[in-house]
Parts: structure tokens; C-alpha cells; sequence
């Protein structure tokens, strides 16, 4: 199947690239490159052994969509375009809106127009509400930012979609948190500026780049006060993609948590890559980070029954791969 993935170029969509090539189809990337290289697609055309068709273009440019889909003959969108900071979220919430929401609304509007169905989401783990157990998909959802809300607000369209016209073949996937990279050391996560995350932060500490890991709160109700979080590998998470695009008899709506099902907490992520690395990470406490969850996990079965997909990469291989990138790559694609 021939395949447009916006936001090819990033994190995710590079992953997602190469798991839809090893899996027969063909991807088409659509990417402003607001927050990406083009490098990431080269060097996924390299493990790959081809090129891949790339359209710099802007997924709110509804015709420039239409155009890709019918050029290249599209029969699904997998949707990864969007911006992603929480924290910038919190400052910048028009911009989040403008760039998800209507975003989204532009490559759905031209997926209608070129007779495209099939549209696979990324949505998020904030979208729930904060709770002390894993989550299931029919749980309540509440953002607590405007990067969430966003998240629910296309999820509130596409639902809206659904309904209202008998067209659509949609599946919301609910990421939790993507980590790692891929095993060769060639694609990765690329932050610009200061990394938000645990992983990326930590990875820039091990290569001397950041001078000490800074712990966001040790007084959290859980087992050892850090935050814990379930944590997936992302080419994991990419199979997710391709398990969602392959079912054969997708409904018109469905959402779908993509996690492990297990939580790690700050110093269980740290114990792993110390573990992982023969290296100490030094560390520095602070207090807990505005906005943020004492724990997150997501509740799998649902993936797993519907789509036969579930996480089987280890805890260990997310810190060996996200390390071989980084180590490779200590400036990211620069
Ligand atoms: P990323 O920033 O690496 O990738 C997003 C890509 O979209 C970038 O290449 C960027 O240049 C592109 N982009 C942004 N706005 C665009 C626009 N208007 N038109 C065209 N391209 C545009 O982020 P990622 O981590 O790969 O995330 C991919 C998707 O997954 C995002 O929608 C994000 O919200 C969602 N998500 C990410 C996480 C995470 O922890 N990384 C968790 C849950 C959901
Ligand atoms: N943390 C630190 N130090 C850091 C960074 C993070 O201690 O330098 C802690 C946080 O306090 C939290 C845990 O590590 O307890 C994970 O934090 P991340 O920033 O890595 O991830 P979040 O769970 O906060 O959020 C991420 C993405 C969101 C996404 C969410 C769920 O940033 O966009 O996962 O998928 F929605």
C-alpha cells in the first residue's frame, strides 16, 4: 500500500518510514521540517536500500495534501505532523491548536477530496486523566495542557467524522512514551535545544553534552518518589503503526493505547542505563516539574486482542539503542 506519513521526518515518522518499508509497503513522507532534518529520511533510504518520495510541504496547506495523495497515489495517511512540547503548549497554546487541530482538518478535508479513506492518528497518553492505575482506552479522558486538549479535540473530530459520514476508516493511536531508537545507530531521536524528555536529556549527559541529570521530583506518591512512566521502544511503536494499517477489518473508529503495560520510574531508567552503558550518570535533584504526573501506563489487551500487536522489546534494548544513536551521533543529524 502506498502510504503518505506527515511528519515523516521526525522522530516517530522516521521509525515509522522504515518499519512500513520492512513490512511491503511504500511510504511517501510529508514534512515542513519545522522540527526535523531531511537527513532522517536519507539515512533511512540508506538502511533501506532505496529512496523514499519527499514533499516539503506544511499539512495545513490542504491543496498541497490533495496533491501528494493523488501524485503518488495514496491509499492510507498515517498522521504524525504536530507540535509536541508540552511545556511550550502551556505558552504558545494557538500555535499547538493551529498546528494539530487545523492541521489535521487539512489533511482530512483532502483526503475526502481524493477518495482516501484509511487515517491513522497520533494521539497521546495526556489525553487521560491523571490516575495511580494503567489506563484503558474507554477510561476518562481530561488533558491537563493545551497539547492534550489538542489531542481530544481531534479525537473529538474524528469520532464526529465517523458518524457523520460513512466514509471513514480511522484509528487514534494513544502513544505513551516513546523511547530508544533504531538497533543500526543511524536514525534517533533529535531534539533541538535542550531535550524536554528523561531519555534524550539523559543520553546528552552520558556523551558529557549536559552536565548532570536533573531529577524532577523525589516525593511523588510511588515506590522510590520518582515519576513512572511506560516507556515503549519506538520501533516498537512504529510495528504499531503497520499492525493498525493491516487489520483487516478495521471499524470505522477505533482508539488504541500503543504501551508495555510496565512502569519505570527516574532512577529504575537511570539503574537500566547505567546497566546498559558500564557508565555513571551524575544527578542532581530539583523539584517536581510544573504539569507533571505522578504515574502513567497504559492498560495493552486492547491492541493486542484487535490488532495482534504488543510491545517485545525490553527496557534494556530502549537504553542500548538510544545510546548507540546518541554515542553515534552526539549532535544528532548534524
Ligand atoms: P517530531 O517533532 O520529531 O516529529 C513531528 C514532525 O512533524 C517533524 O518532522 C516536524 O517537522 C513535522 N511537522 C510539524 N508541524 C508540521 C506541519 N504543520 N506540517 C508538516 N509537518 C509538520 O515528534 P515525534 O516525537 O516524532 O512525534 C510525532 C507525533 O507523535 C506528534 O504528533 C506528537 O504529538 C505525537 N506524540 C509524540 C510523543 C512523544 O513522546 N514523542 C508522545 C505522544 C504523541
Ligand atoms: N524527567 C526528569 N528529568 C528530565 C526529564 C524528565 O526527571 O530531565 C521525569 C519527569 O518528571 C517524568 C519522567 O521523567 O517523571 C518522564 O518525563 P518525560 O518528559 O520524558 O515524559 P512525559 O511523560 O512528561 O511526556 C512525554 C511527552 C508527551 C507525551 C507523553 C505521553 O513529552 O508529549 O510522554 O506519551 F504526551
Amino acid at each position: 500500500m502506498r502510504v503518505l506519513v506527515t511528519g515523516g521526518a521526525g522522530y516517530i515518522g522516521s521509525h515509522t518510514v522504515l518499519a512500513l518499508h520492512e513490512a511491503g509497503h511504500t511510504p511517501v513522507v510529508l514534512d515542513n521540517l519545522s522540527n526535523s532534518k531531511a537527513a532522517s529520511i536519507q539515512r533511512v533510504g540508506e538502511l533501506c536500500g532505496r529512496e523514499f518520495e519527499f514533499v516539503r510541504g506544511d499539512v495545513r496547506d490542504s491543496n498541497a495534501v490533495r496533491s501528494t495523495l493523488e501524485q503518488y497515489d495514496c491509499a492510507a495517511v498515517i498522521h504524525l505532523a504536530g507540535l509536541k512540547s508540552v511545556a511550550e503548549s502551556t505558552t504558545d497554546p494557538d500555535a499547538y491548536f493551529d498546528n494539530n487541530v487545523t492541521g489535521s482538518i487539512g489533511v482530512l478535508r483532502a483526503m475526502r477530496q481524493a477518495g482516501v479513506k484509511r487515517f491513522i492518528f497520533s494521539s497521546s497518553a495526556t489525553v487521560y486523566a491523571s490516575r495511580d492505575t494503567p489506563c484503558a482506552e474507554s477510561d476518562q479522558v481530561a488533558p491537563s495542557n493545551p497539547y492534550g486538549a489538542t489531542k481530544l479535540a481531534v479525537e473529538v473530530l474524528l469520532q464526529s467524522l465517523s458518524q457523520a459520514q460513512g466514509f471513514w476508516h480511522i484509528t487514534s493511536l494513544r502513544y505513551f512514551n516513546p523511547v530508544g531508537a533504531h538497533q543500526s545507530g543511524r536514525i534517533g531521536e533529535d531534539p533541538s535545544g535542550e531535550p524536554a524528555n528523561l531519555v534524550p536529556y539523559l543520553t546528552q549527559v552520558l556523551t558529557g553534552r549536559r552536565r548532570a541529570l536533573r531529577i524532577f521530583g523525589t516525593d511523588y506518591p510511588t515506590p522510590d518518589g520518582t515519576g513512572l512512566r511506560d516507556y515503549i521502544h519506538v520501533m516498537d511503536l512504529a510495528e504499531g503503526h503497520v499492525a493498525a494499517l493491516n487489520a483487516p477489518e478495521a471499524p470505522a473508529f477505533s482508539v488504541y493505547n500503543l504501551g508495555t503495560g510496565k512502569a519505570t520510574s527516574v532512577l529504575e531508567m537511570i539503574a537500566a542505563f547505567e546497566a546498559a552503558t558500564g557508565k555513571r550518570i551524575p544527578l542532581e535533584h530539583l523539584p517536581r516539574r510544573p504539569g507533571d504526573i505522578p504515574f502513567s501506563c497504559a492498560l495493552v489487551e486492547k491492541a493486542c486482542n484487535d490488532l495482534g500487536w504488543k510491545a517485545r522489546r525490553s527496557l534494556k534494548e530502549m537504553c542500548e539503542d538510544a545510546w548507540r544513536w546518541q554515542q553515534a551521533n552526539p549532535l544528532g543529524y548534524d
